[in-house]
């Protein structure tokens, strides 16, 4: 007897093996072994060469919902264009889907508007188009419908994050945006020096530290994105792979293209002559260490969908240059 613990793929698959959408040697392990979540607790056994799961399901299996009205697989994130037929039934692919995430919940709400008959499947929605036709025969004896749709419009929330030295630029030109900003739009602003008196406060500068706080940061921005927000930050964020998450769970919130990356990319000596807070001084002096561009790293983005050296670019033109780009 073993256990065996499933990661989140490995746990979607399970629900598709309790409701029969997936035979049992879709999971790991052997009769006799015990399936674990991430936190350890058991979710599932293995005996007789089945998978017997240990705690209720909110998936129904399809023959015990059976019934013989026509079946629509829809994708939640699109729109229905048309009526969809009388009585039919919808199969809506819910698998791997968060509970508190509110588009989901949203675009559901859209379809459960357009049917009278909403059944969730365990399924990604890839998958589920990929076996609309198994699924539809396996939830219903009638026939399968092909509706036209249209991707959901983005509810247009949007991260500026803009990167770059101490002393580049970013903050004047991120206060600067949300100004313009203001009157059209919800806008958050996330500035560096201010997030490390309040979100990140007790936070230093080491690798570990920096990537907190830029979590937190990224964080934070994801969700004003969801809600339809424009969140603005300007931290250093000197790594690539922290920016790079930011970005991901930032398209996860708000779709592709909602996340731009701004490298605000005036160079070292520019920032050290203007040297506004003295900090550089300190820094040559040896008196502050591990500061970035002195004796600590700048990963330059090879991802930035702006880069603006405001050497020779001045703050309203960056200003505009961003707007432009996001097109509000
Ligand atoms: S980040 O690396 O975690 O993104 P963040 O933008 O929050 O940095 O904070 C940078 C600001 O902290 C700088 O503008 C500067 O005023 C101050 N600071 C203090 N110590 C350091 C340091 N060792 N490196 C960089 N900035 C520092």
């Amino acid at each position: 007897m073993a256990a065996v613990t499933l990661d989140i793929g490995g746990l979607a698959r399970l629900d598709q093996v309790l409701v029969g959408l997936l035979a049992p040697d879709a999971l790991p392990g052997v009769d006799g072994d015990s399936l674990l979540d991430e936190e350890g607790t058991p979710v599932a056994r293995r005996e007789g060469g089945e998978v017997i799961g240990l705690r209720a399901s909110r998936w129904p299996r399809p023959e015990e919902v059976r019934t013989d009205a026509p079946v629509v697989v829809a994708i939640a994130e699109e729109l229905p264009l048309q009526p969809l037929p009388r009585e039919a039934r919808l199969l809506l692919p819910a698998g791997g889907v968060r509970s508190d995430d509110d588009r989901y919940r949203a675009w559901a709400g859209v379809w459960r508007a357009a049917a009278s008959d909403v059944l969730e499947v365990p399924l990604t929605p890839k998958e589920a188009v990929d076996r609309a036709p198994e699924l539809a025969h396996l939830y219903s004896t009638g026939m399968l419908v092909a509706v036209a749709t249209s991707p959901q419009p983005p509810n247009g929330g949007r991260t500026v994050f803009l990167t770059g030295f101490s002393g580049s630029g970013k903050s004047t030109i991120a206060r600067a945006l949300v100004d313009v900003l203001a009157g059209r739009r919800s806008v958050t602003l996330l500035d560096g020096d201010v997030v490390r008196t309040h979100l990140s406060r007790g936070l230093g500068f080491s690798r570990e530290d920096r990537d907190i706080n830029i979590r937190r940061i990224g964080w934070v921005a994801a969700e004003v994105t969801k809600h339809g927000g424009v969140a603005v930050c300007a931290p250093i964020a000197p790594y690539d792979e922290t920016r790079r998450w930011v970005r991901e769970l930032v398209e996860a919130a708000g779709g592709p293209g909602a996340f731009v990356l701004v490298w605000i990319s005036t160079p070292l000596e520019e920032c050290e002559r203007r040297d506004v807070k003295g900090l550089y001084a300190k820094a040559r002096a040896g008196e502050i260490t591990g500061f970035t561009g002195i004796d600590d790293p700048y990963e330059e983005p090879t991802d930035a969908e702006l880069v603006i050296d405001t050497t020779d670019v001045s703050v309203d033109e960056a200003v505009e240059r961003i707007l432009a780009f996001i097109g509000t």
